[in-house]
């Protein structure tokens, strides 16, 4: 009998390097404060990223400080930054990194005939000679100094092995095949890397490295084929932000890595439920709003509205979620009620409300629930408690009809509305505009003064199919509301939406005042 016992080999631990600072920053609309870096940082190195990118210390005086200030805190980070094959850069990343407990140097210099030609005016020697003297250079500060071939992946390859041969000579201890602007695909990096590793002297006692665009979207899936093919680094940036179409997505490349571990054999030290909240971060550092379906971090990620998917989803969340909302750091998967919702997801929501029905009861409650998605996008809970409570016409204030004009030199409108007691109600109001008169009259309707705090309208659909959507926000005694209504008329929508909040807060107050009484 065979008594000795054999563990299984562990999955290949993949570096996480975060360029969001460097690559993602110097992209339009991301630029951060040295301040604002620092707090992007740490929450870098909470989420568990191997290497910081901080910055290129040569090209501002605000990347050196915040190299500065990011090196004094973090202490367990590997930090780096960036330099051009220039000994005046390799100097100030030095002095940048100065009081840096585990610095590091990114060397890069272009290796693709294109940028040889035309942006460097370098021959092939005189390339591979400033890489074999800078890196060199560099090795004299700093032990950790990394490589990156820029335009590696439209590099003649045999030149590029000998770039990597002369980097690796030199002491360089990460090299970094960059595809930068995103022209590769998955089998071609796949294969380089493959061959990279394979045949050049010296390459597998370095780590490889992969920084991909996104030009084609193609970013992540480069990414991991890189891995596929060895790389055991990967650089990426928060929200995938970064030059033009932006950089690999960290949080999509590490919960493929998570989710589908057994495939790619490999993980990394990323604490995976810090995801969202580093996202949300950066985007509210930035002003960059993370759009609604993006992977992981997006608003609709793990959100379900129709039927047939939240039918599904509460027999066995499997069906059609392939990760734990929880696990990248969403409270919990969201069952939107709307247009598309089934029964089965009304008599859910109302059975965690506190709300068991007879058949015929959910009948004609999911009637009235019917009837308000077509005058609302989302029914939130509120709303279905006030269809339990109160019956459906008690749901506010509805438009019944309303004219605008702007024939003058101060537009006008005027609502007709029926009140939540089914009594209807007039009024006039003048404004600057079309919208300012119309929210004027429904106020002065209401009672209800709302201070906007904002207004976007949009058209949703195509041709004949086209509707106007139109979104407002409002802040009223320290809380936020949101609306929205959807009409062919943008301006209808708008009167929609505007009712949408109103309704929103007056059951609100309405709850608040019963809850009082009863208590
Ligand atoms: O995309 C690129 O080639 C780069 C290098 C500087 C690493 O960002
Ligand atoms: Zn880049």
């Amino acid at each position: 009998m065979n008594t000795t016992s054999q563990s299984a080999p562990k999955p290949a631990y993949v570096r996480i390097f975060d360029t969001t600072l460097r690559d993602g920053e110097q992209s339009p609309g991301c630029s951060m404060t040295p301040q604002q870096k620092l707090v992007m940082a740490r929450a870098l190195a909470e989420l568990g990223v191997d290497a910081i990118e901080t910055g290129f210390p040569a090209s501002s005086q605000s990347d050196r400080e915040a190299a500065g200030l990011i090196g004094r805190e973090l202490r367990d980070t590997s930090l780096c930054v960036l330099s051009r094959c220039r000994p005046a850069d390799i100097e100030a990343s030095v002095r940048a990194l100065d009081g840096t407990v585990r610095p590091r140097i990114h060397l890069f210099l272009s290796t693709s005939p294109l940028h040889r030609e035309h942006k460097l005016r370098m021959s092939k020697q005189q390339v591979l000679d400033a890489v074999a003297e800078n890196v060199a250079f560099a090795r004299g500060f700093v032990g950790d100094v990394e490589f990156s071939a820029e335009d590696a992946l439209r590099t003649e390859e045999d030149f590029l092995a000998e770039v990597i041969a002369a980097a690796i000579a030199a002491g360089a201890g990460t090299i970094n095949l960059p595809d930068t602007v995103g022209y590769t695909t998955p089998n071609e990096i796949r294969g380089l890397f493959q061959r990279m590793i394979a045949n050049v002297p010296g390459a597998r006692d370095v780590v490889f490295s992969t920084h991909c665009h996104n030009d084609l979207g193609l970013a992540v899936a480069n990414s991991l084929a890189a891995i596929e093919g060895g790389a055991r680094q990967v650089e990426c940036a928060v929200n995938g932000i970064g030059e033009r179409a932006g950089n690999c997505a960290l949080e999509e490349v590490v919960m493929a890595l998570k989710v589908r571990g057994a495939y790619f054999d490999a993980d990394t030290g990323i604490d995976t439920r810090r995801i969202v909240a580093t996202s949300q971060l950066l985007s509210r550092l930035v002003g960059m709003p993370v759009q609604r379906n993006k992977a992981i971090v997006g608003a609709n990620a793990f959100a379900h509205e129709a039927g047939i998917h939240q039918h599904g989803m509460l027999r066995h969340r499997g069906t059609y979620e392939i990760m734990r909302p929880e696990d990248v750091g969403w409270p919990s998967s969201q069952m939107v009620l709307g247009r598309h919702s089934g029964r089965a997801a009304v008599e859910q929501r109302l059975r965690a409300l506190g709300y068991l029905l007879e058949e015929s009861e959910l009948d004609l409650v999911f009637a009235e629930f019917k009837a308000l998605c077509e005058k609302q996008r989302v029914v939130e809970d509120a709303d279905l408690q006030t269809l339990m409570q109160e019956g459906a016409e008690t749901l506010g204030y509805r438009l019944a009809s309303m004219t605008v004009s702007d024939a003058g030199h101060r537009a006008r409108a005027t609502v007709e509305l029926s009140d939540p007691d089914g009594q209807r109600v007039f009024e006039t109001a003048e404004g600057d505009g079309p919208v300012d008169a119309l929210f004027g009259a429904l106020a002065a309707a209401t009672g209800v003064d709302l201070t906007l705090e904002s207004y976007q309208v949009h058209s949703v659909g195509l041709g004949a199919d086209a509707r106007g959507e139109a979104n407002l926000s409002v802040r009223f005694e320290e809380k936020d509301y949101e609306g929205s209504g959807t009409s062919p008329d943008i301006i209808e929508a708008s009167a929609l939406a505007w009712l949408d909040v109103a309704n929103r807060l007056l059951r609100q107050r309405r709850t608040a005042q019963q809850e009082m009484a009863a208590a």
